[in-house]
């Protein structure tokens, strides 16, 4: 991987030769090759194999050009792997046998132990960073949104169980935060270890919460995180939904690139986000719209972003099954087009 890619240049806000850009969920159901290989496959299965982990990986690489690879996985992956029994359920998302009920569930998050529980991942890493020509991102998920997923037992609409958790029983709740960023920064570290080169914390779901309570409840953890992964010397992205309220806050979790759907306009963001370089935002929706529409909507994205060093061009957020894939080699061209002459 060539040191200076344009995707690392930008998150350590350096100027590049282009915007770089990926997508979230570039590997996945817009892809016919990711189809066929789930029609034979459960995704569990495919994330136990190191080879198929990296197949499914290298998809989007090989087809759409873009600047940086995202391992195949999910933000539940490790604690499936700590014998906490979850399915993914295609079009629905993670779904527990037992979500958590209370204090004895604690002891169900025993601490992640990388080299046996994610050797398949960890593997799947050390391949890729031998076939890719571009940096891999690692992921997990941030404290808050793992454990919406554990507490409500699948997705939700309104948190309801998980908030009367957080602010009924904050002790209990800080605990539960606390040993899941254990297992975050454990699997992250260990990713980076075996060759990641930049790592991506979503906390998807952390737009639902009240800034305050954010604050309060959500950020220390978070913080924790990106404290005890800034000794990796690598980039560190931090990712929600329906941040605008939140993006200062944040920003003050410490992570060197801030995430932005695309429910406020970059540039209003990086105001609020300061200091550090921007992801984003154009909204997934618009890649069903005439190639024109697209242009012009990834035209306005770069304009906001207005040539400064430190933007890593992605959608606001993952990219929706439907969505041609033809489309997303096309912005790809686009963007590195519009930039590379600035
Ligand atoms: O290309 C990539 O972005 C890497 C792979 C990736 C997946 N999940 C694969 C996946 C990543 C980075 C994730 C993270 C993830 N998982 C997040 C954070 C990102 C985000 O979208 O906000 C969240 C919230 C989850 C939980 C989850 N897992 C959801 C909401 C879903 C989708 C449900 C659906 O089917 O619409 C999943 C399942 C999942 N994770 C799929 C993929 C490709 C689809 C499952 C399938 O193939 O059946």
């Amino acid at each position: 991987m060539p040191e200076a890619s344009p995707f690392l240049l930008a998150c350590n806000r350096q100027a590049a030769p282009v915007t770089p850009v990926w997508f979230m969920r570039q590997a996945g159901r817009s892809l016919p090759e990711f189809r066929a290989l789930r029609e034979r496959y459960s995704f569990f299965e495919l994330v136990a194999s190191a080879e198929l982990t990296a197949e499914v990986t290298l998809q989007p690489v090989r087809r759409l050009g873009v600047d940086a690879a995202i391992l195949f996985s999910d933000i539940v992956t490790p604690l499936a792997s700590i014998g906490i029994e979850v399915e993914i359920k295609s079009g629905t998302g993670p779904v527990f046998a037992e979500p958590f009920a209370g204090e004895a569930d604690l002891s169900r998050l025993r601490p992640l132990e990388p080299d046996l529980d994610l050797a398949p991942v960890l593997d799947a890493v050390r391949i890729l960073v031998q076939e890719l020509e571009v940096p891999l991102i690692g992921f997990a998920g941030a404290p808050f949104t793992i454990a919406s997923y554990f507490v409500e037992g699948g997705p939700s609409r309104d948190y309801a169980r998980t908030k009367a958790l957080m602010l009924g029983e904050p002790e209990l709740w800080g605990r539960l935060l606390d040993r899941l960023a254990d297992i975050t920064i454990a699997s992250l570290r260990a990713q980076v270890a075996a060759g990641a080169a930049a790592v991506q914390v979503f906390d998807s779901w952390a737009g639902t919460l009240h800034p305050d309570h954010y604050a309060a409840h959500v950020l220390p953890a978070s913080k924790r995180v990106f404290d005890e992964l800034a000794d990796l010397g690598v980039p560190r992205i931090h990712f929600g939904v329906t941040t605008g309220e939140l993006l200062g806050h944040l920003a003050a979790a410490g992570a060197d690139v801030v995430g932005v759907d695309w429910r406020v306009p970059l540039d209003r963001a990086w105001q609020r986000i300061g200091d550090r370089a921007v992801q984003g935002n154009l909204d997934p929706a618009i890649l069903g719209a005439p190639w024109a529409v697209v242009a012009a909507e990834a035209d306005a994205v770069l304009g906001a972003a207005g040539g400064r060093p430190g933007h890593v061009f992605n959608l606001g957020h993952g990219v929706l099954p439907g969505t041609d894939p033809d489309v997303l080699a096309r912005l790809v061209d686009h963007v590195h087009e519009r930039t590379a002459a600035r």
